[in-house]
This record gives structure tokens, sequence and C-alpha cells, in this order.
């Protein structure tokens, strides 16, 4: 069996935590490859919910967990939710890959410190410090989690930086003897580890965090986050070969969201946005903050299902729309009068564009269970097939673990 890369192909917050618990029996590794703490992964287990920022969605299932060296690592965090996980019974069986870039209490505050700037314009990030750590390792400014557990930590240069525009420089010894303990005995070489563990026949799931949509280069720039989201960055963030990527499984909810600000053609201002926000729990993970919600938009998930080479799809929150009075896709925007369904070419005058929507058969009222969609929902999930070229081989119909639809098995 190959490797399984699980990636969002929204603007995240599609529910890939509960397909990455869900398929990680399957699998003897989940392996973080992007972003940091700003993701928020969420998992229900009969009536608990679990969020993970850092720790890859298959802690619960007691798979061995790592790191890769492309994640922006904030000790801190990791060690509230090893302790959260420790707490519940659990244990992390982790490893952190020794190139990690750091995320230490310097770059959260250059994150506020930034948007401050921004104004009326600012991007909404969540303020885990994400996009400061990485631009601080391409200024080649901070130290790796490995030079922090071979005690080769120095900062010197960094905190000159951060002088000439923070007003106060926190202390930092209390943060580095905390950090080294959740490091110690952790730190590895994360990409070698996975070859090891394909070379002895056994496969690993990757974790993709936020969605395409949001990727630094080919999302919605500048209302993106600070690192890559897109499967192809598998074996750039871990070190190994594109032939390690395996299958690429892309998950998509039955609508759309998107925290923060930027451009959204297909947003649901009214009640009924109201109403899905509140029926979905649509509020961050990770800020609390209330998601905007709109409908489910094919001419971003092509996008995304192309970028991605996804050939198969998870769609989530199916449930929800069975609470909605009526269902809409958009297939194509219009702009300045004109047509199109091409999301690049769309981009640079997306704040103007117009949705053009089919309306489909409502799942309004209809129950939906594990073993039998209603008509109306297979229908939808047959006309995305259509359109997308690919197969939806899961739909879940509920926030719950067990509450998920295996199809084309
Ligand atoms: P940052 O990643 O904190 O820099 O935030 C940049 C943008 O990405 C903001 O609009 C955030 O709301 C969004 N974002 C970052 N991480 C996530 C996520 O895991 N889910 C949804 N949105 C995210
Ligand atoms: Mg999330």
């Amino acid at each position: 069996m190959s490797n399984l890369c699980i990636v969002g192909l929204q603007w995240g917050d599609e529910g890939k935590g509960k397909i990455v618990d869900y398929y990680a029996d399957k699998f003897q590794a989940v392996v973080r490859y992007n972003g940091g703490s700003n993701a928020g992964h969420t998992i229900v287990i009969n009536g608990r919910t679990f969020v993970f920022h850092l720790l890859p969605s298959g802690s619960l299932k007691r798979k061995k967990l790592f790191i890769g060296p492309g994640v922006a690592l904030d000790p801190i965090t990791l060690e509230e939710e090893i302790a959260m996980l420790e707490k519940e019974g659990g244990h992390a069986d982790l490893t952190i890959d020794e190139r990690c870039t750091l995320v230490t209490p310097l770059e959260k505050q250059m994150d506020s410190f930034i948007e401050g700037l921004r104004g009326s314009n600012a991007i909404g990030t969540t303020k885990r410090g994400i996009g400061p750590s990485y631009a601080m390792r391409a200024l080649r400014l901070i130290p790796r989690a490995g030079d922090l557990a071979k005690g080769e930590f120095d900062l010197t240069s960094a905190i000159g930086f951060y002088k000439s525009f923070l007003k106060e420089i926190p202390e930092m010894d209390g943060w580095k003897e905390r950090s080294l303990k959740v490091l110690a005995g952790r730190t590895g070489d994360v990409g070698g580890e996975v070859m090891r563990l394909n070379e002895a026949g056994h496969s690993v799931m990757f974790e993709g965090a936020q969605g395409t949509l949001l990727d630094l280069v080919f999302g919605t720039y500048p209302f993106v986050t600070g690192a890559h989201t897109t499967a192809s960055y598998v074996p750039a963030g871990l070190g190994i070969p594109n032939s390690a990527l395996g299958d690429v499984m892309g998950v998509a909810k039955a609508y759309t969201t998107r925290v923060g600000g930027g451009p959204f053609p297909t947003e649901i201002l009214d009640d009924t946005g109201e109403m899905i926000r509140k029926e979905g729990k649509e509020y961050g993970a990770t800020t609390g903050r209330p998601r905007r919600i709109g409908w489910l938009d094919l001419v971003g998930l092509k996008y995304a299902v192309r970028l991605n080479g996804a050939s198969e799809i998870a769609l989530t929150k199916m449930d929800i729309l069975a609470k909605v009075k009526e269902t809409k896709v958009c297939l194509a925007y219009s702009i300045d009068g004109e047509e199109t369904s091409d999301f690049s070419k769309a981009m640079p005058r997306l704040s103007e564009a117009k949705p053009v929507y089919q309306v489909m058969r409502p799942i309004y009222g209809q129950e939906l269970r594990e073993d039998n969609l209603p008509r109306a929902a297979e229908q939808l999930v047959e006309f995305l097939e259509d359109e997308l070229r690919v197969n939806v081989s899961l739909v879940s119909t509920g926030e719950e673990r067990s509450a998920t639809m295996q199809r084309h098995v």
C-alpha cells in the first residue's frame, strides 16, 4: 500500500483532522509537513472533542507521530498538547525533525506588530507567529529545533533585529528552558525515518495543514498563510523523493468557509450564512473567531484538485447542508460581464467576481446515515464527481468519528 497525503482544498478547516484520524488505522505513522500551531484539527469521539494544533491527528490511535522540517514549531504549544494527551491516558510517540524552524515569543510579537501596520488591510492572521517564523528562517536569523536541543541556541542577531522595531524584548530564558524539556529525546531525522518505514514495507500518512487557497504562492495572496499548503510540499518539506508522496486525497467541505480577510466570491451574508455557522459550529478551532460562510465553489475546487493532483475527495459536513432549505454550487464567476471558471485567471480580480450558481435539489430535512445517503445528497456527490473528475471516496455525515460513509471501496 502506498503513502497517502491528506490535503485541504479550500481555505482550511475542511475537516482534515477527522479524515486523518479515520484512515490512520491503515498506516504506521502520521506526519505533519507544513504550517504550525495556526492549524486546529478537530476529532470528536463519543461526544468528546479533541483539538490538535501541532501533534499529528494520529495520536488518538496511538500511531507513530512525526513533525517534519517544514513545520514552524512552537515548543510551548506542543508541551501543552502532549500534556493534554497524557492526561487522557494517551502517549505521544513523537519525533521532531532537527531542522524545524522554531517559533519563539518574539515571532508572535512580530505577527501582531505587522498586523497593526496593515491597519484596515490586516490579513487576520492567527497571531501564532507562523509567517514571521518562516521569514526569520529566510533571513537566517532564527535557530532550529536541533540547535536548541544541542545547546547551540544563539539569539543575539535576532534580538538585535527585533530591537529595531519592538519596544520591549521579553525575557527568553524561561521559554528556552521549557522548550528544551519538550525537545529532549524527541529530535531526529524525520525524512530518513519515513524512508526507512517505507523500505520496511510500512505506509505513512501525510497530514496537510491549512488549505490550498491559503498557499503562500498559489493562494489568494496576500490573504494567505506564511507557508506552502499543497501536496507538492510533502517531498520538499520532508526531504523525501517525489515518488514517496503516494496518493493524494483532497478534503472539501460541502460548503465553504474562510477565517480572516480576503476575497470570497460565494460568501453568504444573510441569515442562511448565520444558520450554517451555528449548525456547523463554524468558529475557529485556534482563535475562536466566527468563520465566514459561503456556498460550495467548484471554480476554486477545480483549481485545488489540479494543483494537488488529488485523485479522490473526502466531502465533509454533508449533514449541515441537510439543515439548509436550499443547496447551491458555484460553477463560474462573472467578472465585468465575462464568465470564467479558471480560478487562476480570476484571482487578480477575485474581489469583483460574482458567482454563477447552479441550484441543486435540496438535501433539506433528509436523514443522513452512514450506510445510505439520501437521493439528493447522492446526486450532489455525483455532480461533483463529474465536474471535478475525481471520486468522492468518503462522505462525512456528522462530527463523530463514526459518522463517516465510505464510497467506492
Ligand atoms: P497565519 O497562518 O496565522 O499567518 O494566518 C494567515 C491566514 O490564514 C489568516 O486568514 C488565517 O485565518 C488563515 N489560517 C491560518 N491557519 C489556518 C487554519 O488552520 N485554518 C483556517 N485558516 C487558517
Ligand atoms: Mg482548522
